[in-house]
């Protein structure tokens, strides 16, 4: 079959190069896509946004099967659109997308069904929200109710923190429409965990667990970002933690969304934090998460294009997903200034150190061809994905992979799976 891809980013590299692997993928196309991709797939020029240009494009092309790989089109309703033309494609619709398009809407879904997740007041008038902070215990979590590109929350420690975070989100509208509303969140500790799952609205099947590092500086110091390395399977994600997961937040969760009347069908990434208390939602998220999609579908056995079909039919009860005992790490390659502000078009060099060498993968986020050279186009330019026996293993793999490449400004976070130590000296 013939499919198409839409996004550009590391995370649509990874859907792109399991597609590839599929007996049953004939052509791949990917829109608007990057210079990575474009070495499996062909490229076509339009934006992710563009619904109605897409659905024309893939009726032209006779496309079999659509995959959104982003948030933005979801939350906006690409998936509708195609499906008012007749086009099989994987990915919530819009009133399904909204679990992650609103904070609100998932707050009031969880806090209804009993689904655990930290405690929270929902807010319209900035007003109200300082009068509540007053007497809210810090620290304290702020977060625009729509769609922020991961960087709509913030974590207050002070009153003065807190006050400033509501003019930032509601009153300079630093994250746009999405601080109009805005969510006050209790402060959670514990180890961060990504889940990610397929759902086709009624069955949901796991994938293996992976850790993200969302802050820009080693030492989870820093601005948080969309993620700058991560690592699968989470050694934290125990069987007991997946066992209580099951029962009260991935197969609830679903049942919640069904009942509501928006049946979910694509992949639900459930962000947990693994609390003193037990595991918590911090938010749900519509598609794969980047860069948690470099490091969990490369190590997924299953043909990609049969699971997504199977959602799409309703047939996913069928199927059971199968991961390698492997382990893979993926560190991010930005440039030097990400998230804040940063340069592009620097040439790329040394990435044809990674033809043929199965254990390894340079999934291209921010890329571009210019004048037949790659270049640096995006805050996060390439993920370094190495599988490896062990985490530990993996780890020093992509380490040495990462030398491979240069360009100018090229900045990571040496500190990407350090965990694992922590993890082998609790045990
Ligand atoms: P979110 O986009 O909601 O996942 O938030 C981004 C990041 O902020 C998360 O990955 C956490 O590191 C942090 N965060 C979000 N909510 C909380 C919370 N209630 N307590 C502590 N940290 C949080
Ligand atoms: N890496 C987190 C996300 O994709 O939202």
């Amino acid at each position: 079959m013939d499919i198409l891809i839409v996004g550009s980013g590391g995370r649509e590299h990874a859907i792109a190069a399991s597609a590839a692997k599929s007996r049953r993928v004939n052509k791949i196309y990917c829109a608007p896509g990057n210079a990575g991709i474009a070495q499996i797939a062909e490229c076509v020029p339009v934006g992710a946004m563009e619904f109605d240009a897409l659905a024309a494009f893939a009726k032209e092309k006779k496309i079999d099967f659509t995959i959104i790989g982003m948030d933005d089109p979801l939350v906006g309703g690409i998936t509708d659109v195609f499906k008012a033309e007749g086009l099989k494609v994987f990915g919530p619709d819009k009133k399904a997308a909204v679990l992650e398009g609103s904070k609100a809407f998932s707050k009031d879904l969880m806090k209804k069904y009993n689904i655990p997740t930290a405690a929270y007041e929902t807010f319209d008038d900035p007003q109200d929200a300082l009068a509540y902070l007053k007497t809210a215990d810090m620290p304290v979590v702020l977060k625009a109710d729509g769609l922020a590109l991961g960087k709509g929350v913030l974590i207050c420690h002070t009153q003065a923190e807190a006050e400033a975070g509501v003019k930032t989100i509601m009153e300079d509208k630093k994250f746009g429409a999405a601080g109009n509303r805005m969510v006050v969140e209790e402060f959670l500790t514990g180890r961060e965990v990504s889940v990610l799952s397929f759902a086709d609205g009624k069955t949901i099947r796991i994938m293996s667990s992976a850790q993200d590092h969302k802050r820009a500086e080693d030492g989870d110091l820093g601005p948080n970002t969309g993620g700058m390395g991560t690592f699968s399977p989470s050694p934290f994600y125990t069987a007991q933690v997946d066992e209580f997961c099951r029962k009260y937040i991935y197969q609830p969760t679903l049942d919640a969304m069904a009942a509501e009347g928006r049946p979910f069908t694509g992949v639900i990434f459930f962000g947990l934090m693994l609390t003193e208390n037990g595991p918590k939602v911090l938010e749900y998220n519509a598609r794969f998460g980047d860069p948690e999609a470099q490091v969990v579908l490369p190590r997924m056995k299953n043909d990609i294009i049969d699971v997504m079909e199977a959602c799409v039919e309703g047939r996913l009860e069928e199927m059971e997903l199968e991961f390698e005992d492997q382990a893979a790490v993926c560190v991010v390659l930005a440039s030097d200034g990400y998230p804040v502000s940063y340069e592009k078009g620097f040439a790329i060099s040394g990435l044809e150190a990674f033809e043929g060498k199965e254990d390894y993968a340079c999934f291209h986020a921010g890329t571009a061809l210019k004048d037949g050279q790659i270049v640096t186009n995006g805050g996060r330019v390439l993920g370094v994905t190495a599988k490896g026996s062990d985490l530990k293993q993996a780890r020093s793999k992509a380490y040495e992979a990462v030398q491979w490449v240069s360009f100018e400004n090229k900045y990571m976070r040496h500190d990407i799976g350090k965990a694992i130590d922590d993890a082998a000296d609790e045990t």
